[in-house]
Order: structure tokens, then sequence, then C-alpha cells
């Protein structure tokens, strides 16, 4: 395979750091994909960085009283630190605070409002006389128009899924002072728009046109946001943090920080070829006809996301004109936290940072995987990841790697025996692996990573089976070289199983590969059964998993 795959991944706020429902709904996936691509040979590139700008940011920052800049450098260092130990394998992972981003936007800007999508006008916005400042539309809540939910923010109303603008909402009132009977003023203001429904038309065509293996979800919910008819969309805010406005007269205003934030992918993908030395080679990702096979980009995000990466995204790249358009937007669900919404007034939140502390990476990567939210919510409970980790990984995976290679060590003084010619249950085994390649492969490029990790659980349940049967321990004192045979097809079956799993599991698989007296990255082994030769001697195990308890702390 030779194709070209760009992963895209939700740039998240400089404002937290990293919590495990971000993780399972786009980072995992997408660094799962990357490394399977990688490993099966085709070209990837795969980028983000923290998102830094907005109205959110500031006021946070504000209320600790350091600068903005200040404030999201600490973030962002959290988050990175967070990717470090997670395993997540980013080709460039940077922030929307670089120079190269800041003049990337501009040139977005000038060249969409050169050719008429961009266009100024007046607006009405609401301003908080209390707080001395235009609220920007989610720190306005008031009742939503379409359902009467009470809490709809100006943007959006949660209950139904409405967007909104602040103007529609019955009794708008400022999220800030949180008082409710603060009267809002709306103040005239100029503000940049981008022309949406000029674009509506080549919009419609591109998403009608080859999406059958979008998630229905996404493609429905893009559809829907079409037929409503699209609105232009201010993108410029008054603000003092963000990027300036590349024209004059503007400079108590900022482009918005979802603007910025979708130029991301396109300028984070030229500081990579900057950083490669090779300035140029970001358009062989970006330029419709640089490479053959075409390119194919793939935005993983969270389902809150949709709109900005299948219809703002797109809109903005076809206005420029000449950029690949998305390929796949596989948007994931939510995940609840022992049922519950995760948010920071509940209390419930679950940082990756405490999970990775606590367990290691390869269990919560596990976990996330196998309990993602695709295609619908899921929940994340320490019980079950626990169990899971003590009843799949280590009782499956673990159990069956480590019950070969400590026979090996105690039979064969661990060296690789020759195996005899192969027996039917050997046969069957090893098509069984092979199979599971097949699947695996085929799930993970569908996007399908839950069942991609079944199928890889599935060959080590296969294999357990097959070692029962086999008995290696009874075959040995009536014949070793049938003993020999069983453990060298295992050793074949659990090099297959490293390679499996090591999308999924990079630092467990990592470790297999060494136990396997193999050398170097298992990352750059390729997607495939690596052989082990008769006659090598393999070092001495250790478990792969461990046996995890219910620490008394998150009881
Ligand atoms: N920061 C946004 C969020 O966390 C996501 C931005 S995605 C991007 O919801 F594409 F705009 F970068
Ligand atoms: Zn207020």
């Amino acid at each position: 395979m030779n194709e070209h795959i760009l992963v895209c991944v939700a740039w998240p706020y400089a404002k937290t750091s990293t919590h495990v429902g971000q993780v399972a709904g786009a980072y995992l996936p997408a660094d799962t994909f990357a490394r399977y691509h990688r490993m099966a040979g085709n070209k990837v590139l795969m980028v983000s960085g923290s998102d830094e700008h907005g109205t959110p940011i500031l006021v946070e920052s504000e209320r600790l009283g350091i600068s903005p800049r200040e404030f999201v450098a600490r973030y962002h260092k959290q988050i990175t630190e967070v990717w470090e130990k997670l395993g997540i394998s980013w080709d460039c992972y940077t922030e929307t605070g670089t120079s190269n981003h800041y003049s990337i936007t501009q040139d977005f800007f000038l060249t969409l409002y050169d050719k008429g999508y961009i266009f100024k006008d007046t607006m009405q916005s609401a301003y908080c006389p209390t707080d001395r400042r235009f609220l920007p539309d989610r720190y306005i809540e008031g009742t939503c128009p379409n359902c009467g939910y009470k809490e709809a923010r100006g943007d959006q109303c949660d209950n139904c899924g409405h967007t909104l603008d602040p103007i529609d909402l019955i009794d708008p009132r400022c999220k800030l002072c949180g008082s409710t009977t603060s009267k809002l003023e709306m103040r005239m203001t100029d503000h940049f728009f981008l022309d949406l429904p000029k674009l509506q038309e080549p919009l419609q065509q591109w998403l009608t046109e080859n999406k059958e293996h979008w998630r229905p979800n996404t493609l429905s919910f893009a559809m829907n946001w079409l037929k409503e008819g699209l609105r232009a969309r201010a993108i410029t805010r008054d603000l003092d943090w963000g990027v300036p406005i590349p024209l004059e007269g503007y400079e108590d205003k900022r482009i918005y920080v979802w603007f910025d934030a979708v130029i991301g992918y396109f300028s984070a993908s030229v500081e990579w070829a900057q950083r490669q030395g090779k300035p140029e080679a970001w358009k062989e990702w970006w330029v419709p006809g640089q490479t053959s096979p075409e390119v194919k980009p793939y935005y993983f995000i969270g389902k809150d996301n949709i709109p900005f990466h299948t219809i703002i995204w797109p809109a903005m790249l076809l206005g420029y004109g000449n950029r690949n358009l998305p390929f796949d937007v596989p948007a994931n669900e939510f995940m609840t936290m022992s049922g519950e919404k995760a948010s920071s007034s509940r209390g419930n939140v679950i940082w990756t940072r405490d999970v990775l502390e606590q367990f290691g990476p390869d269990t919560l990567r596990y976990y996330l995987t196998a309990t993602a939210p695709e295609g619908r919510d899921s929940d994340f409970t320490f019980e079950e990841m626990i169990r899971r980790n003590n009843d799949e990984l280590v009782a499956a995976y673990g159990n069956v790697v480590h019950r070969t290679l400590t026979f090996l060590q105690s039979k064969f003084g661990g060296v690789v025996p020759t195996p005899l010619e192969y027996r039917d249950a050997d046969k069957a085994i090893l098509a069984e692996l092979e199979n599971g390649f097949a699947v695996v492969s085929s799930q993970i490029e569908k996007c399908h990573f839950k069942s991609a990790l079944d199928a890889a659980m599935n060959v080590a349940r296969a294999a357990n089976r097959y070692l029962d049967e086999q008995a290696p321990w009874k075959q040995i004192k009536v014949d070793r070289e049938a003993a020999g045979t069983t453990i060298y097809v295992m050793l074949q079956v659990i090099s297959g199983l490293h390679a499996l799993f090591s999308p999924f599991l990079p630092f467990s698989s990592q470790q297999l590969h060494e136990l396997l007296g193999f050398e170097g990255e298992v990352s750059k082994e390729g997607w495939q059964v690596r052989p082990i030769a008769a006659g090598v001697t393999l070092p001495k195990p250790a478990p792969l998993f461990p046996k995890l308890e219910l620490p008394v702390a998150v009881e």
C-alpha cells in the first residue's frame, strides 16, 4: 500500500488538562489509526495542537491574575506531557499561538476576503454593562425559541441541538456575572462574516458525493444543517486575545477562535514541513494532485465538533480553493463518567494524567478502545476498566504469552525448537491468525476500532484454546518434538499478536517485541507476522500486564 493518510485530530483547548472522554473520543482512535497505517506501509501525517484563543481562556487567565499567554503555556505543557505518556504518536503537535499559525490564519482570512467569501457588516452584539465586555455567544443563556429549554446557550441549544444566535434567545442573561437580572444591552459593532450561503451549493455537492463510508449520524447532522439553509457567520469578535484581523482599523477585534483553530490543521502541516527541513512538503498533503493516489484526510473529533468539520472548515477550504477536503470525519459520541455527563461543576471529570499514573497507558488504551463511544454514548467506570484489564488483557492475551514463554524457558532452555511438519491444529491456528490480520485491517480502515480490537483479542483467545488443546506440558512427557512444534507455532502466533495489538497497545507490544528477541521498534516492523527462527534463544519473560485491584482512592 502506498496511500497518503492525513490524520487530523481536534485541537484541545489549552484550558484544562486532558480528560479520558476526550482521549476516547478523538485522540486514541486517531493514534490507533495512524499507527496502523504506518505499519501497513502507508504515509501518515498526524497533526493537531493546543487551541489557545477564545474568551473562556481570557476570562480564566484574568481570574487567576496571569497573562493569557502564561495561562495557555501551562496547559499546553500539561497536555503534551499526557500525549507523551499515553503514546500518542504525533508527527506535529503544536499550538495556535505560533507566528506560523498567525500568518497562515491571516492569509486564509485575506484570501477569502479578496475572493468575496468574507464580507464586513454591522451587527448587534450582546454587551454586559456589569462586566463591561461583549459577551461571546456561549456566555449568554436563555430560553430556546425552538424547544423551550431554559438553559440554551447563545450559540446552540443542548437540548434540541438547534444552532442559535444570541438574539434568538428568550430572556437572555449574562453567564459571567451570574446575575439573572443583569440587563444585557444589544450594541452595534462591525464584524466580518463568512459567506456560507455562497458556498452552500459546492458544499451540498461535496456532501452528497461518495459519503457512503461516513458514519450515519455525522452525515445526517451535516445534511440537516444544509437543509436548514446556511447563514453567514461572524468570524471576528470584540476581544483582545486571538489572531489580529489583517486589515486596518480593527485593532480592538480578533479573529474568532473557531475560525483560526480549524486552520490549524493546515498550519501545523506547514510547521511539520519546516521542521523536516522540507518547507514545501506540506503541498503533498494539501494540494490535490500532488500525490498519487490522492491524500485521504481524516478528522477525528467528538460529536460536538461536527458542524465545524463537516460544514465550516470544508466551506473555508472550498472558498480558499485548491485544497484537499475531508475524506472522512469519524466523529464519536460522548463518554459518560459512571453514568453522568463529565463536568467540572459535578467534580466527576477523570483526568488522563491521574489514570496514567495509577494504571499503565495500555490498560487505559485498551479499556477506552474497548468501550469507545462509537455510534452511541458509552460509560467509563474504574471497576469496568479493572475488570477488562484482568479478564481480557491479563487472562487472555497476557496469559497466553506468558505461558508460552515460560514453558520455552523451563523445557527448552529458552531456545526456539525446530518444528515437525504442521498438524491440522497448527495450520488452523495459523490460518486464524492470518484471518485476524485481515479483519483487524479492514475494521481499522473503516474506523471501527472497537470491533478491530475485539478481533485481535479473539485471536488471543483462539491461541489460548489451541494451547490448552495441544497441552505441550503433556505432549512433552511422551513426544518432545510434538511439544516443540506446539511451542514453535505458539511463538509465531505471539509474534503475530504483538503486531496485531501494536496500534492499540504500543507499550506492551514493544515489550513483547523485545521478549521475542527482536530489536528496534515494533512500530517499524510492518503489518505482518514476523517469523521467529528455530535455534534462537529468547530472553527470560516478565508478565505483560499486571493484575489490578481497585485502589481505595477511586472507590
Ligand atoms: N478546541 C475545540 C474543542 O475542544 C476543538 C477545536 S477543533 C479545531 O471543542 F479543529 F477547531 F481545531
Ligand atoms: Zn454580566
